[in-house]
């Protein structure tokens, strides 16, 4: 059996839902990054996710539904601001927390009180839990605190040897993980940044920001996470001036990731553009991509330029933070 196999065939659909009924793990698209996944109602399956991960166990999962309702069937007492986001968000890249019912195995939920529910809207994805009938617990298939696949290639490179199928789904779109929310008093906090913003909430209700560091709101949250194998370094600032200030025998040895252009000084071992006209969301589908190619290329360290801190671009910059491991050049 081919370990990589195209999407488009329903049977390969077919053996993905089969295969998840046996337990297996199975590799699949969604819009945001690849997920690896497993029966979320089968404990023995779901603890194969996190030693295919080498995931520790305190770092809960988030459980893929085919719709809302099924999504909700595993929470109790929703709060009607949930619905409201389910309504405008799902299908898509927004995950929601909220009290569990006892269904969810304690694995699932790293013994919280509360799961992660997303509906993803990936055709494949769709397809998948269409199939299964069933929801799907999925971390991002990579290797825990390693940069999230946004390819099925990028996942056979990390973790090949320990699934049994990878769905190929082309690359994924959005490019950087869900918007984990939760709900607060009627508030929605934002315990990671995605493509779903703060600004988009508060058009259907209050929305603000979890407190950054320290905060153990989000498990699995901490900095060093997305972290490429070359050591990596966030500018304080962005802008020619900032990256001209990099002396020219450091940039030598520096892969250098920049959001629209090329800087004009330095030479620099290599440059990743995330997005030449200067688009965001093409920024944030490139992210992942960039780093890791940058980090194959086996320079001595990589350097990465802030982009703007709005919309999706808070979610890129918080993700080239924690690839950085925290680590700022001034
Ligand atoms: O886009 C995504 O969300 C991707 C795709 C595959 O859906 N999945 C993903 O999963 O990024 P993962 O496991 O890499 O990140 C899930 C994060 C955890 O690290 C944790 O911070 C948060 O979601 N999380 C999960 N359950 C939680 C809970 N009960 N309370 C608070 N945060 C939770
Ligand atoms: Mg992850």
């Amino acid at each position: 059996m081919k370990l990589i196999q195209s999407a488009k065939k329903k049977e390969s659909i077919r053996l993905a839902a089969d295969l998840l009924r046996q337990g297996k793990l199975v590799v699949f698209p969604t819009e945001t990054v690849y997920g690896l996944g497993a029966d979320a109602l089968n404990e023995a399956a779901v603890c194969h996710i996190f030693e295919a991960k080498k995931r520790p166990s305190f770092d809960p999962l988030i459980v893929h539904a085919f719709s809302a309702k099924q999504a909700f069937a595993l929470a109790k007492n929703v709060p009607p601001a949930a619905k409201v986001l389910a309504k405008q968000f799902w299908p898509g890249p927004l995950t929601l927390v909220l009290p569990k019912k006892r269904i969810v195995p304690d694995v699932v939920t790293s013994g919280l009180e509360t799961v992660a529910l997303r509906v993803p809207a990936h055709p494949v994805a769709r397809k998948l839990l269409r199939e299964f009938g069933g929801p799907i617990a999925a971390p991002s298939a990579n290797l825990f605190g390693r940069t999230s696949p946004t390819t099925a290639k990028h996942v056979q490179e990390d973790l090949g040897g320990s699934v049994s199928l990878i769905l190929d789904g082309g690359r994924s779109a959005v490019g950087v993980e869900s918007t984990v929310l939760k709900i607060e008093n009627g508030a929605g906090v934002i315990l990671r940044p995605g493509a779903v913003t703060a600004e988009d909430v508060s058009r259907w209700l209050p929305a603000r920001r979890a407190r950054e560091r320290g905060s153990m709101e989000s498990p699995g949250q901490m900095l060093s996470h997305y972290a490429p194998k070359t050591a990596m370094w966030m500018l304080a600032e962005s802008g020619e001036k900032a990256i001209s200030s990099i002396s020219a025998a450091k940039a030598k040895s520096t892969g250098l990731i920049t959001f629209s252009k090329k800087p004009v000084s330095g030479a620099f071992a290599s440059v990743a553009v995330l997005s030449r006209r200067g688009n965001l969301e093409e920024a944030a589908a490139e992210l992942f991509h960039a780093i890791r190619k940058l980090d194959k290329m086996g320079f001595r360290r990589l350097i990465a330029e802030p982009v703007p801190d709005t919309g999706i671009g808070i979610a890129i910059n918080d993700r080239l933070r924690k690839a950085a491991g925290g680590k700022i050049l001034h």
